[in-house]
C-alpha cells in the first residue's frame, strides 16, 4: 500500500486492504440476510458515499440506493447538536427492508434520529450498518446491524471521513495528528 506522506497523518488505522476485506465480509453477511428481502441501502451525505459504493459493489443480491442530508453541525468539536434532514430521499422506503449506511457512529445522535425518522414512514423493516463504530463516545444506545471495525477514541480520516472535508477520498483510514 503507499501511503501519501500528509502531515496531517498521525498513523494508519486500517489499510486500504483491510478495508476491503472487511467490507467484503460484511457484505457477505448483508447478503445472506437479505436474501429474500426487498434492500434499500440509504447514505447519509457525504461520509458514507464511499463506504456505501464499495459495500454495493461486494453484494450478491438486488439493492435500491438512495440518499440523504443531514444539517452540518460542528465539524470541528465533533460537538453533537440538532440534526435535521438537509436533503430529503427521492423515494418513499414504504415496505421496504432499510438498511441506514453511516460511515461512523460516534454519539449515535445522528443515526437514532435518522432510524426513528425512517421507522416512521412505513418499512418493512430496518436496520443499521456502519463503517466505524466508536463506543467510547456513545451517548445514544444504539443497535448496530452491521460494522466493519470499532475504533478508539481518535479523529479519523479516509474512506470517506473527512477533516475540513479534505482527506474523503483517502483508500484507507487514519488518525489525525492532534494540534
Ligand atoms: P454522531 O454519531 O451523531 O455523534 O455523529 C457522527 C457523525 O460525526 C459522523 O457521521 C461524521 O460525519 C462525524 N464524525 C464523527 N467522528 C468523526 C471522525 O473521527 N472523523 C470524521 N468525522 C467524524
Ligand atoms: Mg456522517
Amino acid at each position: 500500500m503507499k501511503v501519501p506522506a500528509l502531515p496531517v497523518i498521525d498513523r494508519v488505522l486500517f489499510t486500504e486492504e483491510e478495508v476491503h476485506r472487511r467490507i467484503r465480509e460484511v457484505a457477505a453477511e448483508i447478503s445472506s440476510r437479505y436474501r429474500d428481502g426487498n434492500l434499500k441501502m440509504i447514505g447519509v451525505l457525504k461520509g458514507s458515499v464511499f463506504f456505501l459504493t464499495a459495500l454495493a459493489r461486494e453484494l450478491t443480491i438486488p439493492v435500491k440506493i438512495d440518499f440523504l442530508s443531514i444539517s452540518p453541525f460542528s465539524n470541528h468539536t465533533r460537538a453533537p447538536g440538532v440534526v435535521r434532514i438537509a436533503k430529503d430521499l427521492d423515494d418513499s422506503v414504504e415496505g421496504e427492508d432499510v438498511l441506514l449506511v453511516e460511515d461512523i457512529v460516534d454519539t449515535g445522535f445522528t443515526a437514532r434520529y435518522l432510524l426513528q425518522t425512517l421507522a416512521g414512514r412505513g418499512p418493512n423493516s430496518i436496520g443499521l450498518c456502519t463503517m466505524l463504530d466508536r463506543p467510547a463516545r456513545r451517548i445514544v444506545p444504539l443497535k448496530i446491524d452491521f460494522k466493519c471495525f470499532e475504533i478508539p477514541d481518535r479523529f479519523v480520516i479516509g474512506c470517506g471521513l473527512d477533516y475540513k472535508q479534505l482527506y474523503r477520498n483517502l483508500n484507507f483510514l487514519a488518525v489525525l495528528k492532534p494540534d
